[in-house]
């Protein structure tokens, strides 16, 4: 019997590398997932991930690094030498990334090189494989619509910038070095798991918590920008089949389709049994409730405005409008997302109404911590 596949996985905390880890598990990989030092509990993704029953049986390791931090990084691959890492390590959040700039260049650009030079120094070329998770982020100030493998890129925030770093330089050592290594050019992909501050996940909970009581009002940025938004269980699918190929290619990974985050909270709204209308202009725009369906939303009546503007989550720089072609990614891997968006925010209303029902019956008991 020949012995089971190794995969690395940095960011496997995060949404994509939790429902990464369990699609190898499920391969019977042996899987190891960098962690960083937490001064509390890491959080419900990897919990889930640790409960996996290959997990219990010993074929999930965790292992304490950062992509900061070279030794670390090489130590973990000289360690296990696996055949495929998948870098999803990263600061993630485009408006955070204005922020804290040079922390987000060094972990998404270097990051990426230090396991790059990792691999190429301790002689695993040959045997290696590498993932980086690039972004539909690069297109930023688009070319072209929709965008494809050949759109020039045209980065808006010190996270797109850091990420065209990472993708040329994986280009690069697939060049010079011969290591396989490709870039998955993803567009925004969600699930229950996304992080709470992305604004699909940020629609989902508040208007959960605001139909069980728990928030009065959402308040959201830029509700004109348009994202070509698919499910992360579909492109984590699309993550190990890139490297499963004879040669390695850049794919461009999206749904072709396109809404704004206006439709979104329509979306979201319809789902919890509300119909809502838009009224007002710029940052006086407000969503009102037009009509309750459903016991969902026993402490909503009409009438009541329950999305507002803050101008303090527009973006410095924004990136208006995003949609994908994944045509190459069908013609030559079979790729298809099985999951719509209505499936997708279905899911993802479902997990955050329970959620806000159950600590709503915890404080009506008193009981809420
Ligand atoms: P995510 O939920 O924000 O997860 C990011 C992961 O990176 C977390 O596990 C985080 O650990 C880890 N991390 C951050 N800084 C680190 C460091 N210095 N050292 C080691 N680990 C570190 O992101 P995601 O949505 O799963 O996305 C995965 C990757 O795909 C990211 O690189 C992202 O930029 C890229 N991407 C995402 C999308 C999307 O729409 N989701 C689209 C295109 C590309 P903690 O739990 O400790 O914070
Ligand atoms: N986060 C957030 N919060 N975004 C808002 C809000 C808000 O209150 N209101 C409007 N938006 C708009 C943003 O201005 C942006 O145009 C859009 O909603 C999507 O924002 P995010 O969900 O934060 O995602 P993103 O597109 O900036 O970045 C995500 O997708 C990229 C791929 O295109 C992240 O996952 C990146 O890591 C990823 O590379």
């Amino acid at each position: 019997m020949s012995s089971p596949k190794v995969a690395l996985i940095t960011g496997i905390s995060g949404q994509d590398g939790s429902y990464l880890a369990e699609l190898l598990l499920n391969k019977s990989y042996k899987v190891f997932g960098i962690i960083r030092r937490s001064s509390t509990p890491h959080g419900k993704n990897l919990e889930i991930v640790k409960n996996k029953p290959e997990a219990l049986a010993g074929n999930l390791s965790l292992i304490h690094a950062d992509l900061s931090d070279a030794s670390s990084i090489t130590k973990v691959i000289k360690d296990i030498e696996p055949d495929e890492i998948y870098n999803l390590a990263a600061q993630s959040h485009v408006a955070i990334s204005f922020e804290n700039p040079v922390y987000t260049s060094d972990i998404n650009s270097m990051g990426s090189l230090r396991i790059l030079e990792a691999i190429r120094l301790l002689g695993l070329k040959d045997k290696t494989k590498f993932y980086q998770a690039s972004t539909s982020e690069l297109y930023g100030d688009i070319r072209e619509v929709p965008q494809n493998e050949e759109t020039p890129f045209y980065p808006r925030s010190p996270y797109g910038v850091a990420k065209l770093y990472a993708y040329w330089i994986t280009k690069n050592y697939r060049e010079t070095y011969n290591i396989y290594a490709c870039n998955g050019i993803l567009f925004n992909h969600e699930s229950p798991r996304r992080g709470e501050t992305f604004v699909t996940r940020k629609i989902t909970l508040g208007l959960s918590n605001i139909c069980q009581g728990l928030e009065q009002c959402l308040y959201l940025g830029n509700l004109d920008a348009l994202r070509d938004w698919g499910h992360a269980k579909d492109y984590v699918r699309m993550q190990w089949l890139m490297l499963q190929q004879e040669k390695a290619e850049d794919f461009v990974i999206a749904s072709g389709s396109q809404y704004s985050v206006r439709d979104f909270v329509k979306l979201s709204a319809e789902q919890l049994g509300l119909s809502i209308k838009f009224e007002g202009t710029g940052i006086n725009e407000r969503a009102m409730v037009t009509k309750i369906r459903g016991s969902d939303a026993p402490f909503l009546k009409v009438g009541d405005v329950i999305v507002r503007i803050n101008p303090n989550f527009f973006r410095l720089s924004e990136v208006h409008s995003l949609l994908g072609d994944a045509s190459k990614a069908k013609r030559k891997l079979g790729w298809y997302p099985n999951i719509s968006i209505d499936e997708l925010c279905n899911e993802m209303i479902s997990s955050d109404l329970l959620r806000a029902k159950k600590i709503r019956l915890l404080k009506d008991n008193g009981l809420e911590n």
